[in-house]
């Protein structure tokens, strides 16, 4: 059952450039129009602006920059709009919530966002720089009916899928180094993390969180960061309606993640992979513990392992490992 705030912004968003009516609005809701009026004045206090004309009613002249989740709601597409929306204002990770919901017997799928983390994580147990300014934390959780082995190139195939998405969104050029980076001319935009818990040999549930700098002004973030990031925003040279884009992704991320267990990803993997693959040719090194293997990337596997030609001797394969590009000799 959509909120009123949620039919208000259907209303108001359909009818634009248009005024819509208080009186209409009031119909739709079955309230009265002080009712829709006390609606409006509490959208007003999360950040939006509207245009009220004598006789012809109201429109929206400004949007919150900050997510909103009725506006995310509006904007969802097809099957997506059944997908349950948490947004949380602070959070310590994304991840950590959805997966405390999933092991509570929430239904899934559902997907937590936060406007801000204190706890980001990302892999390897590194922090994920999740300050509130713009910037989109997402976790979507999923009870898939899969063995874990089914899994294998699951983070890679949803990779490609919210690349392409950005390019087509944002009109902008992003490349996926393997397995989970986001990156622009070498500056990382996001990142995504897959947590799988597994009992025998079924997955009980799975989180995929993904951290993305939308709108984030990242020269002014700390030490090496303000070098290494870079937001799509700053990419696109022109700020995102993160909204928008929200529910672009969620559309994105529901659709890929039911080719996903349909098995039908294997179709555009390869093809959506070699696309968008920032390391294919390059030298690159690994690094396993103690172990550095240095050598030419050469794509991935059918499990998503990692393929290196190292200067002499056969093609070496990589389930996990940090990769890093290096210079041409
Ligand atoms: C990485 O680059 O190593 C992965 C980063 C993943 C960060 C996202 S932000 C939303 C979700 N919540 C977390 O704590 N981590 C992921």
């Amino acid at each position: 059952m959509p909120s009123a705030d949620h039919v208000i912004l259907r209303e108001l968003l359909a009818r634009e450039p248009e005024f819509t009516s208080g009186a209409e609005l009031a119909d739709k809701l079955g309230i009265t129009r002080v009712s829709v009026w006390q609606h409006m004045e509490k959208l007003r206090a999360q950040g939006f602006e509207f245009e009220a004309a004598r006789s012809r009613g109201y429109r929206i002249s400004r949007r919150p920059d900050k997510l909103h989740v009725a506006l995310i709601e509006v904007h969802l597409k097809g099957r997506a709009r059944r997908c349950p929306i948490t947004l949380l204002d602070e959070v310590d990770s994304t991840n950590d919530e959805a997966a405390r919901q999933l092991a509570s017997g929430r239904e899934a799928p559902f997907v937590v966002l936060a406007r801000k983390q204190t706890k980001g994580r990302g892999r390897l147990g590194r922090a994920w720089h999740s300050e509130a300014n713009g910037n989109l934390y997402a976790s979507f959780a999923f009870r898939p009916t899969l063995p874990p082995g089914g899994m294998a190139t699951f983070t890679l195939w949803m990779g490609v899928n919210v690349c392409e998405l950005i390019s087509n969104f944002a009109q902008v050029d992003p490349g996926i180094k393997w397995p989970n980076d986001i990156l622009f001319h070498g500056r990382k935009a996001g990142g995504m993390l897959t947590e799988a818990r597994v009992d025998a040999d079924q997955i009980r549930d799975l989180v995929f969180g993904l951290g993305l700098n939308v709108n984030g002004a990242t020269a002014s973030w700390p030490g090496e960061l303000s070098r290494r990031a870079v937001s799509l925003a700053e990419e696109a040279k022109g700020t995102l309606d993160i909204n928008r884009f929200a529910a672009a992704l969620i559309g994105r991320v529901w659709l890929s993640y039911e080719k996903f267990v349909a098995g039908e990803h294997t179709e555009t993997f390869a093809d959506m992979w070699q696309r968008f693959d920032v390391l294919r040719g390059q030298p690159i090194a690994v690094l396993q513990g103690n172990k550095r293997i240095a050598g030419t990337a050469a794509g991935i596997d059918n499990d998503g392992s990692l393929l290196i030609r190292p200067e002499s001797g056969r093609i070496q394969r990589f389930h996990a490992g940090d990769v890093t590009l290096e210079k041409r000799p």
